[in-house]
């Protein structure tokens, strides 16, 4: 097991950027911010620490993140409050109800999932650790990846590895899967990933990962239905923005970001928000070099205008 002082630092990407974004908001100097995926609270400090005067309210589906962003942000206790839920659900109603502000200058989303979870949750984010196959940012839930290989048919799995994964030997996986799971149960992270070395022929490995990659990312986000929870969320998001107020999501491959680049154009199409990224705004060479983890970053923006 690791020990926590061994897990590498999520470092928030495209710092910078956001920064630049948020620095149009009017300084009022009481400007109020929504966080909708807390994580290790990296991007809301440096919004606490840029906007001396600014409150966050952290949000995040996973109650481990709950507590440690808290632990973070412990020295600005008097201007942020956490709630652990999953963004999607956020709307007036629900911060009514829990005491919360319910309009916001500006909003952020940094999707997907953090160090920690993959380097110490013990959850089996990743292909290059033995664990349990779990996968569950929210503990509540009730479906696991375990249960996906174990479960699933055929059919649906070959989908959600084409789908989610974009993997090109979906089908294939999926019947040797479904095949060989009776006499061979896969049980934990190590056995998922030699298995799919197994299938995959080797001149086909990706030539800088893991040929297991993809089923990975795909079983994450069936897990967590992560598109679904985005796809719901932005544009209830984006209804809490006060005047002026700045919605930034940053992605971190291209399913997200194709659901984040058209509801951002059909809210700007709908009236009321003006698009300020034509283009996604992605990380520089020396934030690159700095961080690989932002390579594949993409921070897309509007603004509320009525
Ligand atoms: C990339 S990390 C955020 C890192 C954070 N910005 C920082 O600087 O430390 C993404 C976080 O979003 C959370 N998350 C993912 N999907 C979510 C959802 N639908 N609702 C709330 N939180 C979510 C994950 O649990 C994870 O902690």
């Amino acid at each position: 097991m690791d020990n926590i002082d061994f897990i590498p630092v999520h470092i928030p990407v495209l710092s910078r950027e956001i920064l630049t974004f948020f620095g149009e908001l009017s300084d009022a100097g009481n400007l109020q911010f929504l966080d909708g995926t807390a994580g290790e609270g990296g991007h809301s400090e440096m919004i606490l620490n840029a906007f001396p005067g600014s409150k966050v309210v952290l949000f995040d589906r996973d109650d481990e993140m709950i507590e440690r962003s808290k632990k973070r942000l412990e020295k600005f206790s008097e201007r942020v409050l956490f709630e652990n839920r999953n963004f999607s659900e956020i709307d007036s109603g629900l911060l009514r109800e829990s005491r919360l502000p319910e309009t916001f200058d500006g909003i952020l989303l940094d999707l997907g999932i953090s160090t920690y979870h993959l380097t110490g949750s013990e959850r089996g984010f990743s292909f290059k650790r033995d664990e349990v196959l779990d996968m569950r940012l929210d503990s509540s839930s009730n479906l696991t990846a375990l249960e996906i290989i174990k479960r699933y048919n055929t059919e649906n799995l070959h989908r959600i590895f084409r789908e989610y994964g974009e993997e090109n030997w979906a089908k294939k996986i999926a019947e040797r899967l479904v095949d060989s799971r009776k006499k061979n149960p896969i049980r934990t992270t190590g056995e998922l990933a030699k298995f799919v070395e197994s299938v995959i022929p080797r001149k086909f490995w990706p030539p800088k990962t893991h040929p297991a990659i993809r089923v990975f990312q795909a079983l994450r986000i069936e897990v967590n239905q992560e598109l679904v929870h985005i796809e719901k969320g932005i544009s209830k998001l984006a209804g809490l923005l006060n005047e002026n107020g700045i919605l930034c999501i940053i992605s971190f491959h291209s399913l997200e970001d194709r659901i984040v680049k058209n509801q951002m154009k059909d809210l700007v199409k709908g009236g009321g928000f003006v698009l300020l990224t034509k283009k996604p705004v992605i990380p520089g060479d020396e934030e690159i070099s700095q961080n690989g983890a932002s390579r594949s970053a993409k921070l897309r923006a509007i603004q509320r205008k009525e």
